[in-house]
């Protein structure tokens, strides 16, 4: 009797890699594929993908639409921290790579499969996050990554890909990798490796060059509930179609460019080209909202925690108990998030023109500087006096350390006495 043939789920996009894997995995490891493309929002035909699987030799193929998951429980809570890794890359291709690992596992366990594949290569972020969630998720599972493993040049690929009646699309062709989701596209390779080099126009799929951008503005306003955005212009709606509203918006006035030399998780620099609306626009007005809502030391510490979360989901940790104890906080710091902000896109900027919020801190009986000023004046005095204490008993015990006279190797943070200019007459 011979032994029933092992399973792998494959987590397929239809492009030239992953298809290539449908044949070379049977040829290697002697198991049978299923593949399940999973649908994050970025424009394709599943259906085509589908068809294109079975054909190559999957024996199931499998789609699944995670968009609203995608939304709910990856992008919305990477909103709600703050989530820009280096201060700029909303993450999108990031987030997305826990959300695939846990589907291949759930699909993997379905089909009682013994093995699960992706077409990451070994040189970069995603192997990482995908291997390192798949561990957390189903250690029993083994995990393929053909494309690390096989020795094929790109035109090796190509070649195996013509004899093995693989369709090779024209695209393939293109000098870019990218990838792509509702929360943004992302572009490397090429004369991108450069970074000297200004990304060629050609690279831009989403946004508009900001000078072929309508010479109008536009408005828009945006409606957060717990930090979670729920309307535009007063018009709810869930948050896959607004993502895609404000993606259509921001492309049209060129906004969500982002230039990126980054480190990479494995020890590299590389120079990443995003294209994220949304994400952009989104992050802009969020920030907005909580500088009127949070105390300013609230605001400090928040900003420690988007950073901290943003390494995190960059590095591949999203199924952590860091992660949980990260989300705890967010959450009990968002419950308070209810507002309204007001954007200005115009020319590859968006731009908070205005801000409101039921629980907002800003006081404007405070901050006038006009006859309804009821801020205590007098009270500064006092204030100032007791603020000031520390340095001012530093000055008087510590002046010639502080004037550099016994610094060793450090500078002075005192510059030195500026000679006066006297001008006497008849020199
Ligand atoms: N550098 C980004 C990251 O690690 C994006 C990588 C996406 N891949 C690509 N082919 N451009 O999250």
């Amino acid at each position: 009797m011979s032994e029933q043939r092992k399973k792998v789920v494959l987590a397929y996009s239809g492009g030239l890699d992953t298809s290539v894997a449908i044949k070379w995995i049977p040829e290697k490891y002697h198991m049978d594929v299923i593949t399940v493309t999973i649908d994050l929002g970025a424009v394709k035909d599943l259906d085509a993908i589908r068809e294109k699987a079975l054909k190559i030799g999957a024996k199931k193929a499998i789609v699944i639409d995670a968009k609203d998951t995608f939304v709910k429980y990856f992008i919305f809570p990477a909103l709600q921290a703050g989530a820009l890794y280096e201060g700029v890359y909303p993450l999108a291709t990031a987030l997305g790579r826990p959300l695939i690992a846990k589907l291949l596992a759930d699909v993997a366990l379905e089909e009682n499969a013994d093995a699960v594949a992706h077409g990451c290569t070994g040189k970069g972020n995603d192997q990482v996050r995908l291997d390192v969630s798949l561990q957390v998720l189903n250690p029993r599972l083994q995990i393929i990554a053909p494309v690390r493993e096989w020795k094929m040049t790109r035109d090796e690929e190509i070649r195996y890909a013509e004899e093995h009646n693989i369709p090779v699309e024209a695209k393939i062709k293109s000098p870019y990798s990218t990838d792509e989701n509702l929360w943004g596209r992302s572009i490397e390779c090429g004369v991108l490796e450069d970074p000297w080099v200004e990304p060629p126009e050609e690279v831009y799929k989403w946004t508009k060059n900001a000078k072929d951008a309508p010479d109008e503005s536009e408005y828009i306003e945006i409606e957060f509930a717990r930090g979670i955005p729920i309307a535009i212009n007063d018009e709810e709606m869930d948050g896959v179609a607004l993502i895609n509203t404000l993606n259509a918006w921001g492309g049209k006035h060129g906004v969500g460019r982002i230039d990126h030399l980054e480190n990479r998780l494995v020890g590299i620099k590389s120079r990443e080209i995003y294209e994220s609306p949304a994400a952009m626009i989104l992050h802009t007005a969020h920030k907005a909202l909580e500088g009127m809502i949070m105390t300013k030391d609230a605001l400090r510490f928040k900003d420690i925690i988007s950073a901290q979360y943003a390494d995190l989901i960059y590095n591949g940790l999203w199924f952590s108990a860091f992660h949980q104890d990260l989300v705890a906080y967010v959450l009990s710091n968002q419950r308070l998030m209810n507002g309204t902000i007001r954007m200005r896109l115009s020319k590859g900027t968006c731009t908070v023109v205005g801000r409101k919020s039921p629980l907002s801190l800003y006081n404007e009986k405070l901050a006038t500087y006009q006859k309804e000023d009821t801020f205590d004046h007098s009270a500064s005095l006092g204030f100032i006096k007791i603020y000031g204490l520390p340095v001012k008993i530093q000055a008087q015990k510590q002046m010639d350390i502080l004037a550099g006279r016994e610094a060793l190797h450090l500078d002075s943070i005192m510059p030195p006495k500026v000679k006066s200019i006297h001008k006497s007459g008849g020199e």
